[in-house]
C-alpha cells in the first residue's frame, strides 16, 4: 500500500530537534460521536470527514468520554512502536470518565497483558504467545473442524441460517472452550457467560452473564490445579514465567475475551464478503478465490476491531500536528489507517488485497500487536472452508447494503447474516459430527 505523506510528519520530527513548532490550523473542534445508529451504518464517511483535522481527531466513544482518535497510518505506526513516549495503563484516565459508561469494560485496568507497560507486559504476554505457539496447526484444524460441523448439523436440514448468531459468534467460544481444556458439555456456561457479557440489553443480562463466566473462570482453573492436561490452561499454568493463581486467571479471561468478539468478526465479515462476490462462487466450493483471500480482503478493507490501542501519553507531547496531555485518551483507528489510501467495496476487492498484501492494521502493531494472528487465521480459514464445503450453494438472504452492523467504537461486525442453501438431509447431517472428520 502506498502512504501518502502524513500532514503532522514535519512537525512531529520537530519534536524530536527540540523545535517547537506551531500547531496546525484546524477547524474548530466539534465532537463526532463513534456509536449510535449513524456511525454503525457507515463509520468509514465519518472517518473521511475526520480527515480534515489532520492526522487525529476529535471524537467522542461514549457519552461524555472523549478521545483523540489516529485516523493517519504512519502516526499510527509511530504511535504504536513508541512504549517510551506512550503508555496503556489507563488507571489515572479511568476516574475522569462517567463511572457507569459502557466502554468502562473494555477500558479499565486490570493486570494483564493489554493494560500493562514494560517488563510486567513482557512477562504476561510471554505466557500467552507461548502457550498459543504450543498449539499445534493440525490439532486446531480437527478441532475447528469438529465444532464447526456440530454448529452446522443444527441448521443443516433447514436451509437457511443466521450465520453470525448461529454459527461465527459460537464457534470461538466451542474452539477455545476445548484449548483451555474443557470438555464440551461446559462451553453452554462460557456462551452464557462471555456471549451474554457482549450482548446484554440491560444491567441484570448483564449481571447475570457476570456471574456466569466467573463461574467457568473458576471451574476451568480449579479443574487444572487437580489435573493437568495439553491444553492452554495447563501451559499458562506451567509457564517458567511462574504467574500466580490470580495472574493465570487474569491472562485466561483476557485471552478468552480477546479472541471472542474480533475472530466472530473475522468469520462473520470475511463470509458476507464471499456470498456477495462472484469471484468466490458460482459454486464457493469451485470459485477462483478462496477463503483466505476474503480474510486478506477483510483485515485490509473491513478490519473486525475498528479501534482500539488505548494509548496515554507519558507526558505534554506535540504529535504529528496536535498537542496531547499527558494521560488523555488516545486510540488507534486501525480501520481509518488502513484505508487512508483507498478501500475497496464487496466485490471490488484489489489484486493485492485479494491476494493478501497491502500493508494493513488490523492485528494493531508494536509490542501490543495481537499475538495470535496465526491461530486466528487458521481457526477462521478454517470455519470457513467447513462451511462452504457442506453447504455449497449458499447465498445471502438479503441484499449487502441491507445487512445492520453493531453499534459501538470497538468492532465491526453484523448484528446478522441471514442466508439460504439447499437443505442437507436428515440423514446426512447426522453423520456430520462424525463421519467427515478428517475431510
Ligand atoms: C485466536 C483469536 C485471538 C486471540 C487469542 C487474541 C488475543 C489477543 C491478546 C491476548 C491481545 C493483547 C496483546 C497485548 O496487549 O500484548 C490481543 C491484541 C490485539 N488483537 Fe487479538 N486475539 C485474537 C484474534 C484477533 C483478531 C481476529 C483480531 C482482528 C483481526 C485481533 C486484533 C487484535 C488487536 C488490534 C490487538 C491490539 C489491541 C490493543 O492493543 O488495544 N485479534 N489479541
Amino acid at each position: 500500500m502506498s502512504i501518502p505523506p502524513a500532514p503532522g510528519r514535519q512537525a512531529a520530527d520537530a519534536q524530536t530537534t527540540g523545535q517547537l513548532p506551531p500547531p496546525l490550523a484546524r477547524p474548530a473542534h466539534e465532537v463526532t460521536p463513534l456509536y449510535g445508529a449513524e456511525f454503525a451504518a457507515d463509520p468509514y464517511a465519518v472517518y473521511e470527514r475526520l480527515r480534515r483535522y489532520g492526522a487525529l481527531a476529535p471524537v467522542e466513544i461514549a457519552p461524555g468520554v472523549g478521545a483523540m482518535l489516529v485516523i493517519d497510518y504512519r502516526a499510527a505506526l509511530d504511535l504504536l512502536h513508541d512504549p517510551v513516549t506512550w503508555s496503556k495503563d489507563p488507571t489515572g484516565w479511568q476516574e475522569t470518565i462517567p463511572q457507569d459508561s459502557q466502554v468502562l469494560p473494555m477500558m479499565r485496568a486490570r493486570p494483564n497483558a493489554l493494560f500493562t507497560d514494560g517488563e510486567i507486559h513482557a512477562r504476561y504476554r510471554k505466557v500467552i504467545s507461548d502457550s498459543f505457539d504450543r498449539l499445534e496447526p493440525h490439532e486446531v484444524r480437527r478441532n475447528v473442524r469438529e465444532v464447526s460441523d456440530q454448529l452446522i448439523a443444527e441448521f443443516a436440514q433447514d436451509g437457511e441460517v443466521d450465520l453470525i448468531g448461529q454459527y461465527a459468534r459460537l464457534l470461538p467460544l466451542l474452539f477455545f472452550n476445548r484449548a483451555f481444556g474443557l470438555a464440551d458439555d461446559r462451553s453452554d456456561l462460557l456462551i452464557q457467560g462471555l456471549a451474554g457479557m457482549f450482548d446484554s440489553n440491560t444491567p441484570e443480562e448483564a449481571a447475570a452473564a457476570d456471574a456466569a463466566y466467573t463461574r467457568y473462570i473458576t471451574e476451568l482453573t480449579q479443574a487444572k490445579q487437580l489435573e493437568r492436561g495439553q491444553d492452554l490452561t495447563s501451559w499458562f499454568m506451567d509457564h517458567p514465567a511462574g504467574l500466580s493463581v490470580e495472574e493465570i486467571i487474569q491472562q485466561i479471561v483476557l485471552t478468552l475475551a480477546a479472541s471472542y468478539e474480533p475472530l466472530s468478526n473475522l468469520i462473520g465479515n470475511a463470509l458476507s464478503r464471499m456470498l456477495v462476490d462472484d469471484r468466490y462462487y458460482r459454486d464457493l466450493s469451485g470459485g477462483a478465490l478462496t477463503p483466505r483471500d476474503a480474510l486478506a480482503d477483510v483485515l485490509r478493507n473491513e478490519p473486525p476491531m475498528a479501534n482500539y490501542s488505548a494509548h496515554f501519553p507519558k507526558r505534554d507531547v506535540y504529535f504529528h500536528g496536535h498537542w496531547l496531555r499527558a494521560g488523555q485518551l488516545v486510540l488507534v483507528s486501525y480501520a481509518a489507517a488502513t484505508t487512508q489510501a483507498g478501500r475497496a467495496a464487496p466485490g471490488e476487492s484489489t489484486g493485492a488485497a485479494a491476494s493478501g498484501g497491502g500493508a494493513h492494521l488490523a492485528w494493531a502493531a508494536g509490542p501490543h500487536a495481537c499475538p495470535a494472528q496465526q491461530p486466528a487465521l487458521l481457526i477462521a480459514t478454517t470455519a470457513i472452508e467447513r462451511l462452504t464445503a457442506w453447504l455449497s450453494d449458499i447465498r445471502l438472504s438479503v441484499r449487502y447494503e441491507e445487512l445492520r452492523w453493531r453499534p459501538g467504537p470497538f468492532q465491526r461486525g453484523l448484528v446478522a447474516l441471514p442466508a439460504h442453501f439447499s437443505p442437507v438431509s436428515p440423514e446426512q447431517a447426522k453423520g456430520m459430527t462424525w463421519q467427515n472428520r478428517d475431510r
